[in-house]
């Protein structure tokens, strides 16, 4: 492709060959259970795992049915499904089916709508799936370190006329911190990483290994669902001379377009569909780049085109998907809200917003043993002046129920934060005071430093919904919180 070519981000280098083909994550079919619900049974325990190829070692990680990601789950639009979650960890846990919108009482958030399942506890979810799209499910009990684990898996519900594709692929990336021996590097939670841009890992795998290769036939027309299941990493996947077309963002179709800067972005939990029609010579081969953070770009996988064409010409087959049953919000007679993100390290010091008064840049900073004393009390991050801390809160924003929202938000620290509310799908209209092109839905809304984003919604889903960082450090130190949909 005349590119440069680059390394993979793995501590194994570039040299390390031999991970063979991408493993695709075991599929569940859901079979008819009693009383007409399709029964799955995920059973979270430490297993191991093969991330990195041989003669490297495997990996101790924590699992969903004995892998990582754990079983794709795929269910039909409207379906009602039985998910029976059994303990094997020795922690406390829950599930969060990130993205669906589901009854408050099966959405997975432990103290907030269910009790913690204790070790060796099992909790039934139940459930019907109104939207179709690519979702996720993970743990919500220190989700930091329990999906910094691997605890995760992909969820698919199928649109009930599906797009005519040739292959409908999903790739969960995921990026781990691993020591030279392949082992999970035991320092979640890190004071560098609470207050920073989180746990940075360094070693990115696919569907829960390095990849290597990827064939693909020219010609063929790819569904590529895309899940950020990362701790903190952002990515920013180039795909050279493909030229892939964003059908869906966070599971809602959107009309198809080029990704904006020729890269699609995706911060932690955001997930993406793309249409992918395979353009080029028969046994070329094409490096998808995955240059998010400046000056760090690194090979993600090559993909290979096998020496038979499927077909001449790109498939002239429709690919716009049909909307899910979402209420628009009406934006003339909504109710606005103000939510301001505040604290994280600024030049050399935390950035603390003491005391709950709003806006303006926070507190003088504090370094060293302030910093400390700050995270003791478990706050580093701040939304409206609070830091939430242990699992007792009070709603910050209360949103009447069937009505129309705006909640216009300020990002007023140096870093990313990829905002996340539970429930809801909502509009993204403007992004700095300029209306989005896409108007994109989305549950997941990545902004950057200083960057303001006006969200829109109708508060459908009564009940109290978490409000947090999907960096699930600044999840952890105090970035998050809870508003009431009543
Ligand atoms: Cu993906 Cu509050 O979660
Ligand atoms: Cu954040």
């Amino acid at each position: 492709t005349g590119r440069r070519a680059l390394s993979r981000r793995t501590f194994l280098g570039a040299g390390a060959a031999g991970a063979g083909a991408l493993a695709v994550p075991l599929l569940v079919r859901a079979a008819q259970g009693e009383g007409g619900a399709s029964g799955i049974t995920l059973r979270a325990a430490p297993g191991r795992v093969r991330l990195v190829p041989e003669p490297y070692g495997e990996t101790d990680a924590w699992c969903y049915n004995g892998g990582v990601p754990g079983p794709e789950i795929r269910l039909r639009q409207g379906e009602r499904v039985r998910i029976v979650l059994e303990n094997g960890l020795g922690e406390e846990t829950t599930v969060h089916w990130h993205g669906l919108r589901v009854p408050h009482g099966m959405d997975g958030v432990p103290h907030l709508t269910q009790p913690p399942v204790p070790p060796g506890g099992r909790f039934v979810y139940e459930f019907e799936v109104p939207d179709a799209g690519t979702f996720w499910y993970h743990p919500h009990q220190r989700s930091f370190e329990q999906v910094g684990r691997g605890l995760y898996g992909p969820l698919i519900v199928e649109e009930h006329e599906p797009l005519r594709v040739d292959r409908d692929i999903t790739w969960v990336l995921d990026d781990w911190r691993l020591t030279s021996s392949a082992g999970i590097n035991g320092d979640f939670g890190h004071p560098h990483d609470l207050s920073h841009a989180g746990r940075i890992g360094n070693t990115v795998t696919i569907n829960g290994r390095v990849p290597d290769s990827v064939p693909v036939r020219p010609g063929e027309r790819i569904r590529l669902r895309l899940v950020n299941a990362a701790n903190a990493r952002i990515f920013g996947l180039d795909f050279g001379p493909l030229a892939p077309l964003v059908v869906a963002m966070d599971g809602q179709p959107v009309t198809p377009h080029a990704p904006d800067g020729g890269m699609v972005v995706l911060g932690p939990a955001m997930r993406s569909d793309l249409v992918l029609d395979v353009t080029g010579e028969p046994g070329s081969t094409v490096q998808v780049v995955d240059r998010f953070y400046r000056g760090q770009e690194y090979r993600l996988v090559d993909l290979v085109l096998d020496e038979a064409r499927l077909r001449e010409m790109p498939p002239d087959w429709p690919i716009a998907l049909p909307a899910n049953p979402l209420a628009e919000p009406d934006l003339v007679n909504a109710r606005r809200h103000e939510v301001i993100l505040n604290g994280g390290m600024m030049g050399g010091m935390v950035m603390a917003e003491m005391g709950g008064s709003m806006g303006g840049g926070g507190s003088p900073g504090m370094s060293g043993g302030g910093m400390m004393a700050l995270m003791h009390e478990g706050g580093i991050w701040f939304i409206n002046g609070r830091a939430a801390q242990g699992h007792v809160l009070e709603p910050m924003l209360s949103l009447g129920h069937g009505r129309s929202h705006v909640i216009a938000m300020t990002n007023a620290t140096a870093w990313h934060h990829p905002m996340h509310l539970h429930g809801h799908s909502f509009r993204v209209i403007t992004r700095n005071g300029v209306p989005t092109s896409h108007r994109e839905w989305r549950d997941t809304v990545l902004m950057a430093p200083r960057e303001t984003v006006e969200i829109a919604l109708v508060a459908d889903n009564p009940g109290d919904w978490m409000f947090h960082c999907h960096i699930l450090e600044h999840q952890e130190a105090g970035m998050m919180g809870v508003i009431r949909v009543a």
